[in-house]
């Protein structure tokens, strides 16, 4: 299949090309490098030993976008490209809503001038709320989102479930990515965070580094284990692979199906610093601050309906996720700024 990657040239986008193209796939990329650089392509590049047509285009500017599909044939879309930074959602929210749905609008248009049918979106567990019960399951009322960003999810989610109804050959998987993690195992490509990173896995490989002096830890006095927070980290590697089952299903079946991609387990973040540490052979220092406003104590995914429609299920460990992001770091520790 020649499946169109929006948002490729990204974390999650440029694993999973890599996948798809191991799978004897072709991949067409469109990314107007908001967040993310040129490098990522030739690194694709690189571990696929093929060269793949690139569109640095905004996925909201229809007319190119019109072109890229009169010149490939597209037999399928993922749809990755979006704003993801919480905190900024809530400071702009207006600049999220406006990137994230009218990219997925626009991007509709064109597939159904192209009678393109088979979709993948990259949705997120942020879309559970702040009301459900651990863990997940994809029969919970999702709502109740705490930020821009989640509502973006939230109403992209809907947008596609409605089309599906008026269009019964569509055929949608909307994937809610738990927290991915990692980096492909050659240490070509990884997560590469503009300025402090937020999130925990990409700040911790940042102090091992000696770029930043500590870890802050948000909160030990959470009702967990340990009193520190617990969440479901996924390989981006395994994550990428449950596109491409995602996509097998989609070809398959018709209509719009909500899927949970994590690992079914929860770790702390004092696991996750003592995991990281032992694997590499590293020290991580860290202190223990207040809790960061917005987090939730624990949750993880009910894995098992991946299992039953896809075929699917995460496979790499802990101790894998912590190797290759250190991996990733040491090699390259400027991200893709060659
Ligand atoms: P990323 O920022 O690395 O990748 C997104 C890509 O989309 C970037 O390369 C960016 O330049 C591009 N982009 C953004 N808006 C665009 C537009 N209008 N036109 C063209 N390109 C555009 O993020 P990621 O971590 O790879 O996430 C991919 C998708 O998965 C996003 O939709 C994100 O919301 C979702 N998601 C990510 C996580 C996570 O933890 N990384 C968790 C849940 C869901
Ligand atoms: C965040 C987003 C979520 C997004 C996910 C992507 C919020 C509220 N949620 O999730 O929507 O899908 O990123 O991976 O922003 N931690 C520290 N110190 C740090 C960083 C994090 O202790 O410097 C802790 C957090 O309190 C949390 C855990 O580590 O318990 C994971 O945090 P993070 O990696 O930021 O992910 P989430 O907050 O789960």
């Amino acid at each position: 299949m020649n499946i169109l990657l929006t948002g490729g040239a990204g974390y999650i986008g440029s694993h999973t090309a890599i996948e798809f193209i191991e799978k004897g796939h072709s991949v067409v990329i469109v990314d107007n490098l908001v967040n993310s650089n040129h490098f990522a392509i030739k690194r694709i590049e690189e571990i696929s030993r093929q060269k793949i047509p690139f569109y640095n285009i905004d996925v909201a500017d229809i007319a190119n976008l019109d072109k890229v599909f009169c010149k490939h044939k597209i037999d399928a879309v993922v749809h990755f490209a979006g704003l993801k930074a919480v905190g900024e959602s809530v400071q702009i929210p207006v600049k999220y809503y406006r990137n994230n749905i009218d990219s997925t609008l626009g991007l509709l248009e064109i597939m159904e001038k192209h009678n393109v049918v088979n979709f993948i979106f990259s949705s997120s567990a942020t879309v559970y709320g702040n009301n459900n019960d651990i863990p997940y399951n994809e029969n919970m009322l999702a709502g109740n989102c705490s930020s821009p960003y989640a509502w973006t999810k939230f109403f992209i989610e809907q947008i596609l479930k409605d089309v599906a109804v008026v269009n019964q050959n569509f055929s949608v998987v909307l994937l809610r990515y738990f927290n991915p993690v990692g980096a492909h195992p050659s240490g070509k490509t990884g997560e590469n965070p503009n300025g402090i990173p937020n999130n925990l896995f990409p700040y911790i490989s940042q102090v091992a580094i000696g770029k930043l002096s500590e870890l802050k830890i948000f909160g030990n006095d959470y009702p967990t284990k340990d009193g520190t927070g617990v969440r479901d980290y996924i390989h981006v590697v395994d994550l990428a692979k449950g596109h491409v089952a995602a996509l097998e299903y989609a070809e398959k079946h018709k209509g719009a199906e909500a899927i949970n991609l994590g690992t079914g387990r929860g770790y702390s973040v004092l696991d996750i610093v003592k995991t990281f540490e032992k694997a590499n052979n590293v020290k991580i220092p860290y202190q223990i601050v207040g809790r960061r406003a917005g987090d939730l104590s624990e949750y993880y995914a009910d894995a098992s309906k991946a299992v039953l429609l896809l075929n699917w299920k995460a496979e790499k460990t802990l101790e894998d996720m912590c190797r290759d992001t250190w991996r990733w770091q040491r090699q390259n520790p400027n991200g893709y700024d060659e």
